[in-house]
């Protein structure tokens, strides 16, 4: 019963799946995202107070904690973890890639509960480019290549469907050139932790006009002229 609320509120959260296992105990397995030199608490809500904890990496110890004793901080995890004895709940401080791991709780009082941790970098802005065709303009949203969990990544815009096309995948939308080009757009783009947006208008990807630059060359004249 108690495992069983446990990992039930912690599906409800997160949206993931319990399976029972044998004995009639019962496992989650939730995925978690951290950032790199970011922080991560692994959540637990269990309804009875604890009386002792255990979380593991891997199988080797993280922390160690007993009613009426200090929390025990195994290495590497030495001043980089917090265990609140209250919750269960377990935050990584500054992670790093090595940190990515399976870790788990394993205490009398909630049943066992299993996270899969996955450490990926800062989301960088996306930079938007065009390409010019002769009726149409193509939008890429692109995040720098140094980034290494594009599969992580999707994209959505903001632009009226009646501007965007869909192109030929989520980073790309296609625009004909005879729409309003003083609009800009927007991507957004969203890893697990954070999104990032950027945006483009839409003038700048068309080459000036003729008259933009006969009003540019007039100017520059009387600017000369009153000097
Ligand atoms: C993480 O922190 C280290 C040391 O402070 C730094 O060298 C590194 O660039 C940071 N990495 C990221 C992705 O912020
Ligand atoms: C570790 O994290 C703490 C809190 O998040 C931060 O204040 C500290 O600068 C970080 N240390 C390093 C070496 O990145
Ligand atoms: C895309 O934009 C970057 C700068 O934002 C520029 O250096 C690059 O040449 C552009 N690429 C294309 C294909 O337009
Ligand atoms: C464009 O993509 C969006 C989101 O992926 C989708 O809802 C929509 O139906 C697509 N439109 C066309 C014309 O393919
Ligand atoms: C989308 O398509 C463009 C061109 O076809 C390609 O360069 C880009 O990598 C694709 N992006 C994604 C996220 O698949
Ligand atoms: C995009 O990713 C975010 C975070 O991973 C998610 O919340 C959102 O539902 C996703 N949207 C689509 C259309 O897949």
């Amino acid at each position: 019963m108690t495992a069983g609320s446990a990992c039930g509120w912690a599906a409800v959260v997160l949206g993931v799946v319990c399976l029972v296992l044998q004995f009639d105990s019962i496992s989650c397995n939730f995925p978690m995202f951290g950032t790199v030199n970011q922080s991560v608490t692994f959540p637990i809500a269990s309804s009875v107070p604890f009386t002792e904890i255990l979380w593991t990496k891997n199988r080797d110890k993280v922390v160690e904690w007993e009613a009426g004793s200090p929390v025990r901080v195994f290495p590497p995890f030495i001043r980089r973890v917090h265990l609140d004895t209250t919750s269960g709940s377990l935050t990584i401080f500054n992670l790093t890639y090595s940190d990515e791991a399976d870790y788990k709780l394993d205490s009398l009082s909630s049943g066992d509960t299993l996270f899969t941790l996955k450490v990926i970098d800062p989301l960088p802005s996306p930079t938007l480019n065009c390409t010019l065709a002769a009726e149409d303009i193509t939008v890429n949203c692109r995040i720098p290549e140094s980034y290494s969990f594009t599969q992580l990544l999707n994209y959505s815009w903001n632009c009226f469907p009646a501007l965007c096309k869909n192109g030929s995948n989520m980073s790309e939308v296609v625009i004909k050139r005879n729409n309003d080009l003083s609009q800009e757009i927007r991507c957004t783009v969203n890893s697990p932790l954070s999104k990032q947006t950027s945006l483009l208008v839409l003038a700048t990807c068309v080459p000036a006009a003729p008259v933009d630059q006969y009003f540019k060359m007039i100017k520059c004249i009387v600017t000369k002229l009153f000097k």
